[in-house]
């Protein structure tokens, strides 16, 4: 029987999980590591100890399943994405921490970037916005900040990567600088038409090439672990960025088809099918994946920052909750908000506003408000963000969506999927979803086709709309208020 072992490298925990060709898990294992802060708007992550978690719960994984290492077939990763990467070629150490997707250092650096005249130029060659969001100027920023770094670069001496090139660096003794399409689709370097870096973006930025890794397909052969790693050289066959793994884990296999991920932030992604579909209404256009021998598919993306992190805000800044789980029972305790919202802006807007300065905002208080008003919130700015990224990308795509399809933590929370179901007037189902980097580590071994995960698709749970209209517009009208009163703070 051959099994496959899927590394999930997230932004708050490492887990890794063993899954047979059905797509059934046979053990999981799970680790947080630490989130540093070093100043307002900075969010930054040691890479050995993402290196050291990914690997303690791969070896954890393994055994919890009670399978031989000699008998996974297939590795397949999928990471937080943007999150930038440099470490020394031969030694493998890091030159700083990485600089994490929500860091805001280079919200300065993009703005001169578009008085340079260069935003539409990024969008066209990239999909991306000029915001700090993406690796480019974080890459910039560590080039030009850290003394010797950029002639070591240019000579070649060190490697840029996000978190799946740091990974596969790292499970193949250094032999292997790679990355796939779908993580260089976030980079602001790549160009989406060619999927190879681009000359004219990488002098903008001031990027060397030689930093860069080899951009390959998302599934295929990327190199072999060290034996001593995990007990045996296992292929690594998958690789792509979470958002991605989780819309090919979904199943959205033909243009039209949308998944919602409910994690520290939130991503909505609608397969666009094999041309890249240029937005008008604040998306971004991103790679889906390229598996070996086909052509490129693409997506939209509507990518809010805060979702999940709202909730764990409620649990380690303001201490009114012990777990993130408990959330949802504190939050039921009140039938409504009571005109209280809460606009989860940590770190500046996504999609669709891209406002770097953006901050976090409650209004609407009154002396009768309480934790739980507080609680329910926090949940319904998760859905009110994620209405909003779904009306640009139906204004977008020219076309209503029939059925949402949703994975992630935060979509175990029953009241957060029936409000998200009635603020969208459309049926949502539910499913989870670390399988996207199983299933494309199968497909790039070999083992799987696209159809064959189609069929095995299935849905967990349905949720159907039940607010008035009325009533549903009017709450909404009310989070477009409170989202003014969020943007253009942290610029004063
Ligand atoms: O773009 C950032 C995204 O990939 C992070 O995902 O699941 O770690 O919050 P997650």
């Amino acid at each position: 029987m051959p099994y496959v072992l899927a590394l999930d490298q997230g932004t708050t925990s490492s887990r890794a999980i063993i899954f047979d060709l059905e797509g059934r898990p046979l053990g999981l294992a799970q680790q947080e590591f630490a989130q540093h802060f070093p100043e307002p708007g900075w969010v930054e992550h040691d890479p050995m100890e993402i290196w050291h978690t990914q690997l303690q719960v791969a070896r954890k994984a393994i055994a919890r399943a009670g399978v031989e290492p000699g008998e996974i077939q297939a590795l397949g990763i999928t990471n937080q994405r943007e999150t930038t990467l440099i470490w020394e070629r031969t030694t493998g150490k890091p030159v700083h921490r990485a600089i994490v997707w929500q860091d805001r250092r280079t919200a300065r650096a993009c703005e001169r970037l578009k008085e340079e005249g260069h935003e539409a130029l990024f969008r066209q060659k990239t999909g991306l916005v000029l915001d700090p969001y993406f690796s480019g100027t974080k890459v910039s920023w560590l080039l030009e900040n850290l003394p010797g770094l950029k002639e070591r670069a240019i000579k070649g001496e060190l490697c840029f990567g996000t978190v799946d090139s740091w990974l596969i660096y790292n499970l193949t003794g250094g032999q292997v600088h790679a990355t796939d399409a779908s993580n260089a689709s976030r980079t602001l370097l790549m160009n989406l038409q060619t999927l190879s870096w681009d000359e004219e973006l990488l002098r903008i930025l001031g990027v060397p090439k030689a930093l860069l890794p080899e951009i390959r397909p998302s599934a295929g052969l990327f190199g072999r672990t060290l034996p001593e790693l995990l007990g045996a050289a296992i292929p690594i066959t998958g690789v792509a960025g979470d958002q991605q793994a989780a819309l090919f884990g979904q199943a959205c296999f033909s243009p039209g088809m949308a998944k919602n991920t409910y994690g520290t932030g939130c991503f909505l992604l609608m397969n666009t099918g094999k041309a890249p579909v240029a937005s008008k209404n604040g998306l971004l256009t991103t790679l889906a994946w390229q598996l070996e021998g086909e052509a490129p598919e693409y997506a939209l993306e509507g990518s809010v920052f805060v979702a999940g992190a709202a909730v764990q805000w409620l649990r380690d800044g303001l201490g009114i909750i012990q777990s993130s789980s408990e959330v949802e029972a504190l939050a039921r305790r009140v039938e409504s908000t009571e005109g209280v919202y809460f606009v989860p802006a940590f770190v500046g807007l996504g999609a669709p506003y891209w406002d770097a300065y953006a901050r976090g905002t409650i209004i609407g208080l009154t002396r009768g408000s309480t934790a739980a008003h507080l609680a329910r919130a926090a949940l319904e700015a998760i859905a009110y963000q994620s209405r909003e990224v779904l009306e640009a990308m139906e204004a977008d795509a020219g076309l209503q969506l029939s059925e949402l399809r949703v994975d992630g933590g935060a979509s175990a929370n029953e009241l957060l999927m029936q409000f998200q179901a009635d603020l969208l007037a459309a049926p949502k189902v539910i499913e989870t979803t670390v399988l996207g980097a199983a299933y494309l580590a199968a497909v790039g071994a070999g083992l799987l086709s696209k159809a064959e995960i189609s069929r095995r698709w299935a849905a967990g749970g349905r949720f159907t709309p039940q607010m008035p209209e009325a009533q549903r517009e009017r709450l909404y009208r009310g989070w477009k208020r409170a989202v003014e009163r969020a943007r253009g703070w942290a610029e004063a």
